[in-house]
């Protein structure tokens, strides 16, 4: 058992403003890089999601009566209390994830910010006034909070992918209830701490943490006082959680799987390119959506860019999150490891080459090294699977149009990349890539002011800037009638 103790843990659920800590049957929450137990917990089930739902839909008349700036100052005050706390969000995040201390720092600030955002944002929810049909009537629209908000949320950003569903929701006037990944429960915890201390009133902020995420789905996908559900995770996983909210017909936002491309042109600036594929690949060991999955390299370019971009991943320090300059750390699981070992195995046995690492590391069970594949075709594994992991895997193109097929060869449509200095290319290309995000020259795109989403299998809705609280709203719309009297 592992000997760290943070105020910010506690050993359960939190509903309706208490914390379930007296159980029977616990789970156990343990750090990748070591395989060591950080703390049991009790283990939420059925009922305590039913509990859950109903202390949100209590808390709701209230909450969504509330002033636009009550909430915003509420949401405010949770917002510095994460910023206060970095520090000891970052160790839970490591201990927990595993990803480097520096990026669980990063992602805190992530976090934090989409709270602080929405907190912003509360204040603008503005209506609407159409002109009427005849004289004596008018139109006008009203935007109103959708109502109780459920999300399950996955275990690669444990802070970040509640927050960005959480403060558009509280933000709008609706109520939430989360379910964590049951890998990373701490951090979800340690964020109702918070809310709490920020004085956001019972009921409006719940987190159910448990191992059973079946039994959980089906209450927030069925429980017809729910009127929305929110889903980060596998494009799997989602299909079936919107066939079973189809039952009460309930709004989702679904951010689903990617495969996203990395597309360098001939003309782009390669040392830039190279730095933004290995920002966008490696980080969070490459368990992100984002993740760059396939880059694109033009013919003449492709030995130089693949030959410095293994200079710098052969550079890589693997390791525990918490020590010094630590790039790369463990992945979720052994399986996940095994599934790295796996795709390597089968993408240089149809004739892909290995540049470096290709093997699991001896650090323990759950690290990979840092990998680049060379000599990728779209008819491998590692080209049409979503790869969830550090290896890099390199497709040669000749033209401008097989890069786009190429790139929009998949059902997925995330996150794309290009590099170029050719502005009507820029154009031609961002227009025709079948992604809900472009990065032009940029590998890294995530952040709260912009609509971060996907189209084609990879889901639908958007998350921060001014169009994530749409997704909490429902437009009302008011027929006057009998105004020439
Ligand atoms: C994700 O992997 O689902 C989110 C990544 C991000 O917000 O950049």
């Amino acid at each position: 058992m592992n000997t760290f103790k943070s105020s910010l843990i506690k050993n359960g659920s939190y509903i309706n403003g208490n914390w379930q800590t007296q159980c029977a049957e616990k789970f156990s929450v343990s750090n990748p890089a070591d395989g060591s137990i950080i703390c049991d917990l009790c283990d939420g089930n059925e009922q305590d999601a039913e509990s859950a739902v109903a202390a949100a839909h209590a808390a709701l008349p209230a909450w969504r009566a509330k002033t636009v700036k009550e909430r915003s100052v509420l949401l405010r005050r949770w917002f510095n209390l994460l910023i206060e706390n970095q520090d000891e969000l970052a160790t839970i995040m490591t201990l927990e994830q595993g990803k480097p201390l520096s990026e669980a720092k990063g992602e805190i600030n992530y976090g934090a910010n989409y709270i602080e955002w929405f907190a912003e944002e509360a204040k603008r929810v503005y209506g609407d006034t159409i002109p009427g049909p005849s004289p004596e009537k008018r139109i006008v629209i009203i935007k109103q909070p959708v109502g109780v908000v459920t999300a399950i949320t996955p275990w690669n950003f444990p802070n970040s992918m509640i927050t960005r569903k959480a403060a558009p929701a509280l933000a709008a006037g609706c109520t939430f209830v989360v379910k964590p990944a049951m890998e990373t429960p701490l951090s979800a915890i340690a964020l109702a701490v918070l809310a709490e201390e920020a004085g956001i009133p019972a009921g409006v902020f719940n987190v159910v943490v448990s191992s059973q995420s079946r039994k959980i789905g089906a209450v927030f996908c069925s429980d017809p006082r729910v009127a929305k559900l929110s889903f980060t995770g596998s494009t799997e996983v989602g299909s079936k959680l919107l066939a079973q909210c189809a039952g009460t017909i309930k709004k989702t936002t679904m951010e689903l799987g990617g495969n996203a491309p990395f597309i360098v042109f001939d003309d782009a600036d390669i040392d830039s390119a190279v730095d933004g594929a290995l920002a966008s690949k490696y980080r969070n060991a490459g368990q992100t959506c984002v993740c760059t999955n396939r880059i694109l390299i033009q013919e003449g370019i492709y030995d130089e860019f693949a030959s410095k971009l293994t200079e710098k991943v052969k550079s890589f320090k693997v390791g525990n999150g918490l020590e010094k300059d630590v790039i790369i750390g463990p992945l979720v699981n052994i399986k996940a490891a095994e599934s790295m070992e796996s795709m390597v195995r089968d993408a240089v046995a149809a004739g892909a080459s290995l540049l470096t690492g290709g093997n699991r590391s001896d650090l323990g069970e759950c690290f990979f090294e840092p990998t680049v594949v060379s000599g990728v075709t779209m008819r491998m594994n590692i080209a049409r699977d979503e790869i969830f992991g550090p290896i890099a895997s390199l497709i040669r193109f000749s033209s401008e149009e097989e890069a786009i097929a190429i790139a929009n060869d998949t059902v997925y449509g995330l996150a794309s990349y290009i590099y170029t200095r050719d502005i009507g290319r820029i154009w031609r290309v961002s227009e025709s890539l079948e992604y809900g995000m472009v990065g032009i020259n940029e590998g890294i795109i995530s952040n709260e002011m912009a609509p971060f989403g996907g189209i084609k299998q990879s889901g639908m809705g958007r998350e921060g800037s001014k169009y994530g609280i749409e997704d909490y709203l429902e437009i009302k719309y008011l027929c006057m009638g009998d105004l020439d009297k």
